[in-house]
This record gives structure tokens, C-alpha cells and sequence, in this order.
């Protein structure tokens, strides 16, 4: 028996590894993470498999599902949203799995942030002007940020930040971020990517909040800043350049999937 801890992707069911779907088809229990998993995954289930939404469950309620499905030989498909590596809560489930030597294993699943990259049809590392993605959030109920993970201080890099779970306070994300990036600097709010309501507002630090003001978002949406959302004057890397393919190519490999 093994709890198969499966990323289900941003939102679109067609957005999970083909992993992913074998396994919660050959899983007679599948435990799914609330609004966040699209319902549509679970007609991977095999006919009669138990589905429980874990949402208004505690942690020991969770454990104690997949400990029972121990106790039968069942194995569990274990959805999460988007991939598991990040604000997933898989962390503290599998602190108590490895108590009671309950096996496991981790499929990864496509993040929130590539899927909003993807509706924003943009790279977010572009040369010259970011080389570097922080994935972030501000504070929430649940989750205090540990001191020195302040937005100010990944702004002061420059890199392109994409600031989860933070929609709610907006207007201190950008108050935030605007002495470091500038009010020109364009932002990003993407509403439920991959989602059939998916939404996307462009603007600035300066204009930001009173776009989402006027169209209001409350919740899953995915806040990405800086100069790489907007520009298009920025370099060309070196890794297509014709004189660099003749002279490096095969022997200095550095930068793209090419490479
Ligand atoms: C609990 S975190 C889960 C992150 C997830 N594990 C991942 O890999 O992206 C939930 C937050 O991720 C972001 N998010 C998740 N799905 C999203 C989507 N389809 N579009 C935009 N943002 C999304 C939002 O910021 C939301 O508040």
C-alpha cells in the first residue's frame, strides 16, 4: 500500500502528468484538496473508489483516512493544487506518514505560477533584466512569514516576484514593492488560471489596486511584478546567436533548454 501524493495542477484537468492520472486511476481512495482541485479528476477514479474532500477536515482526521486505507491495503491518490513543493501542507502529513511507516511517494504537478506565465504568454526571466523568480506570499492566519522573508527585501534584487496568496492586501503588496521596483513597474494579477473563468488585469504599482478595485478579486490569484512582465526591449541571450552556436556550441553549456 502506498499514499501517492499527487500534484493536480493550477486548474485545467488536462493540466496534470500523465502519472498523475494513472495513479489516481489504479487508486481505490483518493483524499482531494477542497475548491482548489478541479472536480473533473476525479472521474479518474476507478468505479466504487472512496473520494473524500479534505477541506473541512484537521490533520489528524486526514491521517486517520489514510491510516484506515493502511490498515485495508488500499492505496491513496493524495491531490493538493498546482505542485506539492509549494504551500501544499504535504510536509506535515508526511512528518506523521513516516511516524506510523505508512509508505509514500510525490508526483509534481504544474504550479500556479507557470500556468499564470502561461496565460500572460510571458517569460519571466528575460536577459539583462531578471534572471532570478521569487515565489512568495505575505502573511496569512495559518502562516506567519519568518523574519527576514519580507517583500521589500526580494524587491531590493530586482528579481520577478510572484506573490501567492496575498490578493486580499494588495494595496500593501504594492506599497510595499513600490519604493524598490517604481510605480511604473508593470504587475500582473491573474485570476484562476487555466480556470474556464480565468482573468487577467494589467497595470502598474501605480495602478494596480484600483483596477482590481474596479473588477474585484478576492481570492486565487497569483500577483506577479517587475520589469520582465512588461518589457520588450531586453536583450537577445546568447544561446541562439549564430557566432555563439559555431564557436561554443558542445562545449559551454549554459542557458536555455538548448543548451
Ligand atoms: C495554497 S497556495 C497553493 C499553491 C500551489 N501548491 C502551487 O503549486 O501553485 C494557493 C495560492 O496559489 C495561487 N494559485 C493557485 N492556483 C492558482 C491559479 N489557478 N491561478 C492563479 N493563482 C493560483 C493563489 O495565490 C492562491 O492563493
Amino acid at each position: 500500500m502506498t499514499v501517492h501524493f499527487i500534484g493536480a495542477g493550477p486548474g485545467a484537468p488536462d493540466l496534470i502528468t500523465l502519472r498523475g492520472r494513472d495513479l489516481i486511476a489504479a487508486s481505490p481512495v483518493c483524499l482531494y484538496a477542497g475548491s482548489l482541485v478541479p472536480k473533473a479528476l476525479l472521474e479518474h477514479c476507478p468505479p466504487g473508489a472512496r473520494i473524500v474532500d479534505t477541506a473541512p477536515m484537521s490533520l489528524d482526521e486526514i491521517i486517520a483516512e489514510i491510516a484506515a486505507a493502511h490498515a485495508a491495503g488500499r492505496d491513496v491518490a493524495r491531490l493538493h493544487s498546482g505542485d506539492l513543493s509549494v504551500w501544499s501542507a504535504m510536509g506535515e502529513q508526511l512528518r506523521r506518514l513516516d511516524e506510523l511507516a505508512i509508505p509514500y511517494d510525490v508526483t509534481p504537478g504544474v504550479p500556479a505560477f507557470a500556468a499564470a506565465a502561461a496565460t500572460l504568454k510571458r517569460e519571466l526571466t528575460l536577459p539583462g533584466l531578471a534572471q532570478s523568480l521569487v515565489l512568495t506570499r505575505t502573511s496569512g492566519r495559518a502562516s506567519a512569514m519568518p523574519e527576514g522573508e519580507t517583500l521589500a527585501a526580494f524587491a531590493a534584487t530586482g528579481a520577478t516576484l510572484a506573490v501567492h496568496l496575498s490578493i486580499h492586501v494588495l494595496d500593501k503588496v504594492v506599497a510595499e514593492l513600490a519604493p524598490f521596483f517604481g510605480a511604473d513597474c508593470p504587475v500582473a494579477v491573474v485570476y484562476r488560471a487555466s480556470w474556464p473563468d480565468e482573468k487577467v488585469i494589467r497595470g502598474t504599482l501605480a495602478t494596480i489596486a484600483d483596477l482590481v478595485a474596479a473588477d474585484p478579486i478576492e481570492r486565487t490569484a497569483l500577483i506577479l511584478v517587475g520589469p520582465a512582465l512588461g518589457a520588450e526591449d531586453f536583450g537577445t541571450s546568447a544561446l541562439y546567436d549564430a557566432d555563439y552556436q559555431r564557436r561554443f556550441r558542445g562545449r559551454d553549456r549554459r542557458a536555455g533548454d538548448d543548451s
